[in-house]
């Protein structure tokens, strides 16, 4: 039988132009909820919320820089003026840069990252709570699990999440005697335009080649997506994909163990990906 757990559910949804965020969105529609898409480009929320539309959804397109906090405020507003209410905050919004600390040009992109990853999560969960707290809404966080298990040459990345990561677990409870939850989500790779937009020292995106990091066995979008909705609709506190529990609780026992496995097993394999990418451009 067709999950209809968020039909006439009114879900905002940040970062939806792309990636995990749209997948959600058309999750969503399938089920018939009202959605309100944020990204900064207009043009894809537009056709994007056409699409829903078609699928069953209400959806509304709301361009929206997560970075300005009068912006977040306008977009929890607007949804809740189109639909009367908010039962659901995705935030779901994220860039990321690579490369040593100390080879950053100055703190710019370092900034960046936070604002986005960081602050924009804050902005939209602050104005939205009062709203959610109305419905014994849904809050869910798209961290990742370097949220959980650091990765090197992506300090801006790995400190934005973590600092989701504290947000998420001192908020929930806070709202837990609201009947507010708060869902943190943190997936492993999953193949989308999150690597192309990766940014360099300089905030050069990667490129194309940026998909070499991704294989046959990156969870898609889509697959993200499904997980999330299904956790959010259970109000599960933490969802850890990939080897998630494995690298968490490893870190627990030997945490430079979990030090070496990462920067060999997990990240030289992948920088030879993407480096064999480049050389075939
Ligand atoms: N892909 C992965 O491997 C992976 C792994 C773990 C966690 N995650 C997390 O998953 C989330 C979604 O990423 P994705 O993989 O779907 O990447 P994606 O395809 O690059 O999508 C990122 C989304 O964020 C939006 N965004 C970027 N800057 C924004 C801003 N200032 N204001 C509003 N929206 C902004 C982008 O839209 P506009 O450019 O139109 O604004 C886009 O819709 C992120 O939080 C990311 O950290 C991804």
């Amino acid at each position: 039988m067709r999950d209809k757990s968020y039909q006439d559910k009114a879900v905002i949804v940040t970062g939806a132009s792309s990636g995990i965020g749209r997948a959600l969105a058309l999750r969503l529609a399938d089920q018939g909820a009202w959605i309100a898409l944020a990204a900064r480009d207009a043009q894809r929320l537009d056709a994007l919320a056409e699409e829903c539309r078609q699928r069953g959804g209400k959806a509304i397109a709301v361009p929206t820089d997560v970075t300005d906090e009068t912006q977040c405020k306008a977009l929890i507003e607007r949804a809740v003026a189109e639909f009367g209410r908010l039962d659901v905050l995705i935030n779901n919004a994220g860039i990321g840069a690579t490369g040593l600390l100390e080879e950053l040009p100055d703190l710019t992109i370092f900034k960046r990252v936070m604002d986005v990853n960081f602050c924009g999560t804050v902005y939209c969960t602050y104005y939205a709570v009062k709203y959610l707290k109305q419905t014994q809404g849904r809050i869910v966080n798209i961290s990742s699990l370097g949220g959980k298990s650091p990765l090197p040459y992506n300090t801006n990345y790995i400190a934005s999440k973590y600092a989701v990561h504290g947000f998420s677990d001192s908020l929930r409870m806070e709202l837990a005697s609201a009947g507010v939850s708060v869902t943190l989500i943190c997936p492993y790779w999953v193949a989308t335009e999150f690597h192309e937009r990766l940014m360099d020292k300089d905030g050069a995106p990667r490129g194309p080649q940026g998909r070499a990091i991704y294989n046959e066995k990156t969870m898609t979008a889509d697959q993200c997506a499904t997980i999330t909705l299904k956790a959010a609709t259970r109000r599960k506190r933490e969802v850890l994909m990939g080897p998630g529990w494995l690298a968490v609780w490893l870190r627990v026992i030997a945490p430079g163990l979990v030090d070496k496995i990462t920067v060999n097993m997990v990240l030289k394999p992948v920088a030879k990906r993407v480096e064999r990418a480049q050389g075939k451009e």
